[in-house]
């Protein structure tokens, strides 16, 4: 069976390509499912796409991934400022995690400016629209995939 990376996002990114299309732009999350899909493919990987509005669901679904998945990409949204708790679980597990920001959070309010998620994520991707969520799936693939 072939490894399984999880992406993971935080509160309203449910609501992408309606919530602030200036900013996130006009692509949904199903886009977003979708495109990791097919890069994963790409290195004999599996991708799942799970969100969550909830700081102790998103807790729960990386303690799961400790059991289910080989990487985590993660677009904690506002919880990345604010969450020691989803840091905190991402140290429990051992695999590749990568942090990825639709927007450049450094162009935008000073308290986007901090992320927790940054002391455990192995690189980030900030302010390249969806396509860093792309671009994170092709450097899972360089770090656990089969083929590029
Ligand atoms: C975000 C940036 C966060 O500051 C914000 O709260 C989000 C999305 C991004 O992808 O640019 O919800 O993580």
């Amino acid at each position: 069976m072939s490894k399984l990376i999880t992406v993971l996002n935080g509160p309203n990114l449910n609501l992408l390509g309606q919530r602030q299309p200036e900013i996130y732009g006009h692509d949904t999350l199903s886009d977003v499912e979708a495109g990791c899909a097919k890069v994963a493919q790409e290195y004999g990987l599996r991708s799942e796409l799970l969100q969550s509005n909830h700081e102790g669901v998103l807790v729960d679904m990386i303690q799961k991934c400790r059991e289910t998945s080989a990487g985590i990409i993660i677009n904690p949204a506002a919880y990345t400022h604010t969450s020691v708790a989803i840091l905190d679980a991402l140290n429990t597990f051992d695999g590749p995690v990568l942090e990825i920001h639709i927007s450049n959070i450094h162009h935008r309010e000073a308290f986007r400016h901090t992320s927790f998620v940054s002391k455990r994520a192995d690189s980030a991707i900030i302010g390249m629209g969806v396509q860093g969520y792309y671009l994170c799936m092709h450097r899972m693939g360089t770090l656990l995939g089969q083929s590029a």
